[in-house]
């Protein structure tokens, strides 16, 4: 049987991936955030996954204003690493699990969540930055991935309920998936962040650390959160929070916190990292 084994949330600000290609991550004003992540890359040494699902957004890289699937599914053999206007970042191809990948589509559809089912897809600094922050650089990447992207960037998005939801139901097919893998389900994106617009800028780091909080403690409160309160709270993309929620959902219950770090700012966000694994009781 399949396991899930951790889950890991972080933020995936692209100008991380600038200073990790470019070889600025000990500048004064990236070290500290940087520091946030050495133990977690010790962390993913000593806890190697099989398969890291990563829930993250096309920040219209790949998808556009033609076709935005609110939830898909990524079930090729590998990824190649989208141009977002200034060439693709200097990373290893993503190595898919397609076994896994189709087994997870046909179960998450059969279960009523329609994902859109993609054979090709070029990702974005949305899954290549979290990678970067856990892996480092290196030459291959060490755990193969299924992506998952969900709309955060353009309305309609789906509910917090419904990410809740996804996550449970990813745990119910993983677990019923004949293969003795561990597997890891990511959240990116967020935390609180505003790029554009009047109040560009907009960081609210309490509200970010209580939302971390409620994500451990009772994220079942936390689905009923209207959108509009995280655009007025955490910003226009803080949004990105819900798919914090689709990792929550697919550990289960209770969870232990292994990790938690805040970094303040890096670029235009609140940085936030959580490595969570399921409580078994
Ligand atoms: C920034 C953060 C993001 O999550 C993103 O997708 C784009 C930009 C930023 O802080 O600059
Ligand atoms: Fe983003």
């Amino acid at each position: 049987m399949a396991k899930i084994v951790a889950g890991i949330a972080t933020s995936h600000v692209p100008a991380v991936g600038h200073a990790v290609d470019s070889g600025k991550t000990q500048d004064a004003y990236w070290k500290p955030m940087f520091d946030g992540y050495e133990f977690s890359k010790q962390w993913a040494k000593d806890n190697p996954a099989d398969v890291a699902i990563i829930v993250y957004n096309d920040h219209a890289s790949y998808f556009g204003m033609e076709i935005m699937p609110t939830f898909a599914i990524g079930i090729a053999d590998s990824y190649a690493i989208c141009d977002e206007g200034y060439g693709p970042r200097p990373v290893p191809v993503v190595e898919g699990a397609p076994e896994l990948a189709t087994h997870l589509a046909a179960s998450l559809i059969t279960d009523d969540f329609d994902m859109t089912v993609l054979n090709v897809l070029e990702v974005d600094h949305g899954l290549t930055v979290p990678m970067s922050l856990m892996y480092g650089t290196p030459d291959k990447w060490p755990t193969k991935v299924i992506p998952l992207p969900v709309n955060v960037v353009m309305n309609p998005q789906p509910s917090g309920e419904r990410c809740l939801a996804l996550g449970k139901a990813i745990r119910r097919a993983v677990e019923q998936f004949d293969g003795d893998l561990k597997v890891e389900v990511w959240g990116t994106g967020g935390m609180s962040h505003q790029i554009q617009g009047a109040r560009a800028g907009l960081i609210n780091l309490p509200w970010d650390i209580q939302f971390m909080d409620d994500l451990i403690n009772q994220p079942e409160v936390l689905q009923y959160k209207p959108h509009l309160e995280y655009m007025i709270e955490a910003g226009s993309e803080g949004v990105e929070l819900i798919m914090w929620l689709i990792m929550r959902g697919a550990l289960g219950d209770k969870v232990n916190e292994v990790y938690r770090f805040n970094h303040v700012p890096a670029s235009n966000t609140s940085v936030g990292h959580l490595i969570l694994t399921p409580k078994e009781d």
